[in-house]
């Protein structure tokens, strides 16, 4: 029978991180991430370690969780699970393992979509954005404006057609030597340096983006630059990271500004790993305050992949009956 206020465990394994988190009477008790270092010097996510990573770790990571929230198993009440977009070996595993404890505690199961995941991560904590808002996602793989408008209504409005923008900031930073992934070293590295290189921005049209031709032409840049002075990279990292992380926070805020206009909402978020970027929080904030816009930034433990916004996706499914049967496959492909 549906409960008011359920328990929920709720489970992320789509890509490199290994998580589970609690919630309990609609709030997050408890959220641990297990992330994997071992693709830091192989230039990116090793699909098959991957794997291998979330079956060693799962296990003591969701017991963690149960103990930090101070919950018992028999105490559950229902079971969520990222059920796609991400790798098909990553997110077996963490739907495998959902779908065993779902079963043998005889409890329902909830599959949950990672990207609107991302954006119901705002439901976590205040302020919380009333709806309709827009929300700029932004993570490894996808880079998308969408309109939500309920926590299980949401359009794409806009979307790359290509490369991700957190994929444009991994594979400029291998250019630059940076382990993966680099989002984060660049946002460190651009701290101390200045933004005195520019990129030509791609010319993409509507809500859409582009990050292919923005990559090659940092890439061109970085090769010509090396032809003239071999160590041009070794003592410019900081002024290239500032240049690169500028251009891109740039590219974003110009189309999630159009997007605002085009459908007058004020309300505007910004979700997914790349959104943990220092530069974008805080060009999101002198945007928003130009422009009369109410900005919602989350918390960066909930920026990147973490349980705990997949928690408050299951939380918002199971009062809707929005369940799964155990026939669900993970779909790596699967969309907003
Ligand atoms: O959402 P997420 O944790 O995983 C996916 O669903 O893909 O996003 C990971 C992406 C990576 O590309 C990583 O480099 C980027 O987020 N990222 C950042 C920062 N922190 C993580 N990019 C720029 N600045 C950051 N501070
Ligand atoms: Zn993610």
């Amino acid at each position: 029978m549906k409960k008011a206020n359920p328990i929920l465990l709720a489970i992320e394994t789509s890509c490199d991180d290994t998580s589970v988190a609690v919630l309990k009477e609609g709030k997050i008790v408890a959220n641990i991430v297990s992330s994997q270092l071992e693709h830091s010097d192989l230039g990116g996510v090793v699909p098959e370690i991957a794997s291998r990573a979330h079956v060693l770790t799962i296990q003591s990571v969701a017991k963690m969780a149960l103990r930090n929230a101070g919950v018992k198993i028999t105490d559950l009440d229902a079971i969520a699970c990222t059920k796609g977009p991400g790798l098909m070996g990553s997110l077996i595993v963490g739907l495998s393992f959902a779908k065993t404890l779902a079963q043998a505690l005889k409890l329902p199961l909830i599959g949950v979509n990672h990207m609107k995941a991302h954006i119901l991560a705002h439901y976590i904590e205040d302020p919380k954005p009333p709806f309709p808002f827009l929300c700029l996602t932004v993570s490894g793989g996808h880079t998308q404006i969408v309109k939500v408008e309920s926590p299980l209504d949401m359009i794409v409005v806009g979307e790359t057609q290509d490369d991700a923008a957190g994929e444009a900031f991994d594979k400029i930073g291998k250019m630059l030597g940076l382990p993966y992934p680099a989002g984060h070293q660049i946002d460190i590295l651009a701290k101390e340096g200045a933004s005195i290189y520019s990129f030509p921005k791609p010319k993409i049209e509507h809500l859409n983006f582009s990050f292919s031709g923005f990559k090659t032409a940092v890439l061109y840049f970085l090769q010509n630059k090396m032809k003239e002075d071999p160590q041009f990279i070794e003592n410019n990292r900081k002024d290239i990271a500032a240049s690169v992380q500028s251009s891109i926070v740039s590219i974003l805020l110009d189309k999630l500004s159009f997007a605002s206009d085009l459908y007058n909402i004020k309300e505007i978020a910004i979700a997914g790993g790349v959104s943990a970027n220092s530069t974008l929080r805080k060009e999101l904030l002198a945007l928003g305050k130009k422009k009369g816009w109410n900005t919602y930034i989350p918390e960066k433990e909930y920026s990147t992949d973490n349980a705990a916004m997949i928690a408050m996706s299951g939380y918002f499914q199971y009062l809707s009956n929005d369940l799964s049967d155990f026939s669900l496959v993970p779909n790596p492909r699967l969309k907003i």
